[in-house]
């Protein structure tokens, strides 16, 4: 401590010989834009009291002005152990610097953050002083929906085209009380504490995790975590009043997160990096409360009857023959989905997993899960797929991932006729002698792929399609799907392009409006209407073709809220959530940074959706107690429909 009270002097006497001395303050380096009026510039004798220390730099914090777009707030950049060692927590101190914009080199698509580089003249005044955290949610608190203003488009911040502008760009003034990114930004560098945090997801891999606070919030599901929904206003609300706790500043370790606990209050700086607003703590909080792991079964059975069939959804995630979960999968299927009459699987390995040995069928991977399903069930399921072309659906490397079926022989059967597709065959509707729909409802290859050498599919699944029948001889048709999947090259949600960039968005989009438009189904649904005629043909859908029952389901990669991928779906079929009446903050099958959120959906045709659908997310792996013991990163999803 004396050493180096005795250096920060030393440093004192040395820079008043070079420089002259104009006093800025904090507020004044901040300002009321995102980046600093005064980039660039030397800004001498500012004043604060250390409010944390890092391992390169410390914080400090001034007088707040009544502008609250200006922090009080300031990270000091340096990684000199001499700076580092000047100061301790309840310093007063003033100190001259650079006052720069800083982005990591590692992503040009993060935000600036506003510091002070190459600290001199550090001079303590006082110590032990005590900085009164800003307290969210009694101070001031975040806006619930929207995180941009640039954020233009019907669809928000999930609105295509996206990358239109960028945030330090345009550097327009902070709109703290209406958009999330300025409201953070307000309070960079800022103490702030975070009263009665709940975790709202599963910590990542460097123990970082994403909370909730005593303040106002929308979109709150009954587990505890925000659902990505629209908002009152009818654009996707991105919960902004949510906020990322990274590595405590005193070196001690967060707690193993999941969704919906409670914790003990936080208190820490405000800070961008990775990509987002964080709150360093100054220490770790401690959990108070966990919530039960207990997931109850489906309440949707199987039953006798005829008319009525359980689907069942689930992305399991790689699985191949071999794999560990696999047991696992085969007891959710039992357990917890109480064997559906069909299941519509994504994520089906090849018989050699992942290895890349040329190995292209499943058969093995379906027959070890049937088996495992047979095991713990009084269910022996069949199995229908199409063998996948070597490398070209994209996933893990050699896995050749592709969506497969197990159905319950005794509720259905392929309807019998056209043989299994090849990798590039295109299955088509058959028709009539007359030239018109046929009642017998079959296509060219049962199951085969939709247009499988469309472009659309490049490097990813092909939708397996299949015609089926019920014991008693009523048909329909479903739809197995896996679109591209969202990638790395993403831009974060409270990064710089606006809106944020939604990487293979657009071959989601061509994906579904292939699906849309294909020759099956919606042929057979329109009887050679034009696309243009949808609209009208849905209106009278039931008089043109009582028959067409068709069951859309699968791992899309996309929000319902990003209308523009589904807009060739419009009026042709029809949520299976919304015509269930889901509440929309519980439809979620996934957990991802600041959102609960559903990337699986069931489509239903005209006549099915007439008839009724119930739905239920079985959340085993949402709910998960802690990131491992989960079987997949998606939840299963479970739908009773009626097809006569
Ligand atoms: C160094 O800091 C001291 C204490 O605030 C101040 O009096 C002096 O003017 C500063 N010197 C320079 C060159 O800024
Ligand atoms: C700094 O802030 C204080 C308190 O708001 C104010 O009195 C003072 O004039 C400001 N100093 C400068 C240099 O702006
Ligand atoms: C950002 O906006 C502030 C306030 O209008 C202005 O002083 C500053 O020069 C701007 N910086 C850049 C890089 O445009
Ligand atoms: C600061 O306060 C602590 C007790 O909280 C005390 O032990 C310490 O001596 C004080 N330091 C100074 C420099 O006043
Ligand atoms: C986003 O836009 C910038 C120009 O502002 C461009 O350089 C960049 O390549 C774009 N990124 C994507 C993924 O489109
Ligand atoms: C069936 O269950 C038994 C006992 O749990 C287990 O040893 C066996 O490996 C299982 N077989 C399959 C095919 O899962
Ligand atoms: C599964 O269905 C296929 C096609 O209908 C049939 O050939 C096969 O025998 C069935 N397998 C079992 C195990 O029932
Ligand atoms: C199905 O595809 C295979 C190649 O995968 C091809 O040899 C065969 O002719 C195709 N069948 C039809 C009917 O197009
Ligand atoms: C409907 O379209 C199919 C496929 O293009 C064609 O073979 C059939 O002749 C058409 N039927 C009518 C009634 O126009
Ligand atoms: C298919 O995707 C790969 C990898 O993304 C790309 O290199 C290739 O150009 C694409 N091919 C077509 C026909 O778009």
């Amino acid at each position: 401590m004396f050493a180096a009270r005795h250096w920060a002097v030393w440093l004192g006497q040395w820079t008043a010989i070079v420089s002259s001395v104009t006093a800025v303050n904090i507020t004044d380096i901040q300002g009321p834009a995102f980046q600093s009026p005064l980039t660039g510039q030397a800004a001498q004798n500012v004043a604060g009291i250390v409010t944390a220390k890092a391992s390169t730099g410390f914080y400090i914090q001034g007088p707040s002005v009544s502008d609250v777009r200006a922090s009080s707030g300031l990270y000091v950049y340096s990684t000199s152990s001499k700076v580092l060692n000047a100061v301790v927590v309840g310093d007063s101190v003033t100190l001259s610097g650079k006052v720069q914009e800083f982005r990591s080199s590692s992503d040009p698509t993060y935000l600036y953050g506003t510091e002070l580089g190459s600290p001199t003249n550090i001079t303590i005044l006082s110590h032990n002083n005590t900085v009164k955290p800003l307290v969210l949610g009694v101070d001031r608190s975040p806006p619930t929906q929207q995180l941009s203003a640039l954020d233009v488009g019907r669809d928000g911040f999930l609105s295509v085209p996206n990358n239109q502008s960028r945030i330090d760009v345009v550097n327009a003034t902070m709109q703290p009380n209406k958009y999330g990114v300025d409201f953070w930004s307000s309070l960079e560098g800022q103490l702030v504490t975070v009263p009665k945090p709940v975790s709202i997801g599963f910590e990542n891999s460097y123990g970082e995790f994403w909370v909730r606070g005593d303040w106002k919030a929308t979109g709150v599901n009954t587990r505890g975590g925000l659902t990505l929904a629209f908002g009152p206003d009818g654009i996707p609300d991105a919960n902004p009043e949510t906020i990322i706790i990274g590595s405590p500043l005193d070196g001690t370790q967060n707690p193993k997160m999941c969704v919906g606990k409670t914790l003990t209050d936080i208190t820490g700086v405000v800070q961008y990096q990775f990509g987002f607003y964080y709150i360093l703590p100054l220490t770790a909080p401690t959990v108070l409360s966990t919530p039960d792991p207990t997931v109850s079964p489906t309440k949707l059975k199987s039953s006798s009857n005829t008319c009525v069939l359980t689907i069942g959804d689930y992305n399991v995630d790689n699985m191949g023959p071999e794999s560990s979960h696999l047991p696992s999968v085969a007891a959710h299927i039992g357990d917890y989905l109480l064997t559906p009459d069909i299941m519509f699987l994504q994520e089906i390995q090849d018989n050699s997993g992942e290895t890349d040995d040329g190995t292209v069928s499943a058969d093995v991977t379906l027959s070890t899960l049937t088996a495992a399903i047979a095991n713990i069930s009084a269910v022996t399921y069949n199995y229908t797929e199409v063998i996948s072309e070597n490398d070209q659906d994209g996933g893990v490397p050699g896995g050749n991932i592709r969506p497969a079926y197990l159905y319950r022989e005794e509720k259905v059967s392929l309807v019998k006729g056209s043989p299994v597709g090849g990798p590039l065959n295109a299955t088509k509707p058959v028709f009539g002698h007359d030239g018109k729909l046929t009642l017998r409802h079959q296509i060219s290859f049962n199951p085969g792929r939709i247009d499988p050498i469309n472009v659309a599919w490049n490097v990813s699944r092909k939708p397996l399609v299949a015609a089926w029948e019920t014991t008693d001889g009523h048909r329909f048709f479903t739809i197995n799907v896996h679109d591209a999947s969202k990638s790395d090259d993403s831009s974060s949600i409270q990064g710089d392009p606006r809106p944020p960039i939604n990487s293979d968005v657009d071959q989601r989009t061509s994906q579904v409006e292939v699906i849309a438009v294909s020759d099956f189904p919606f042929r057979i649904l329109q009887n050679n209407m034009s696309l243009g005629d949808a609209q009208t043909f849905v209106k009278s859908i039931l008089k043109l073709d009582p028959l067409a029952s068709i069951i859309i389901a699968g791992d899309f990669n996309e929000f319902i809220q990003t209308r523009s991928v589904f807009a060739a779906f419009n009026g042709l079929v029809f949520e299976a959530d919304e015509l269930a009446g889901i509440d929309p903050v519980e439809r979620y099958t996934y957990v991802f940074d600041q959102s609960m959120e559903q990337l699986d959906h069931i489509f239903l045709s005209p006549v099915v959706s007439l008839r009724g659908v119930e739905v239920e997310h079985v959340h085993v792996n949402s709910w998960a107690p802690d990131y491992d013991s989960r079987t997949s990163d998606h939840d299963p999803s479970v739908a009773r429909v009626r097809i006569c």
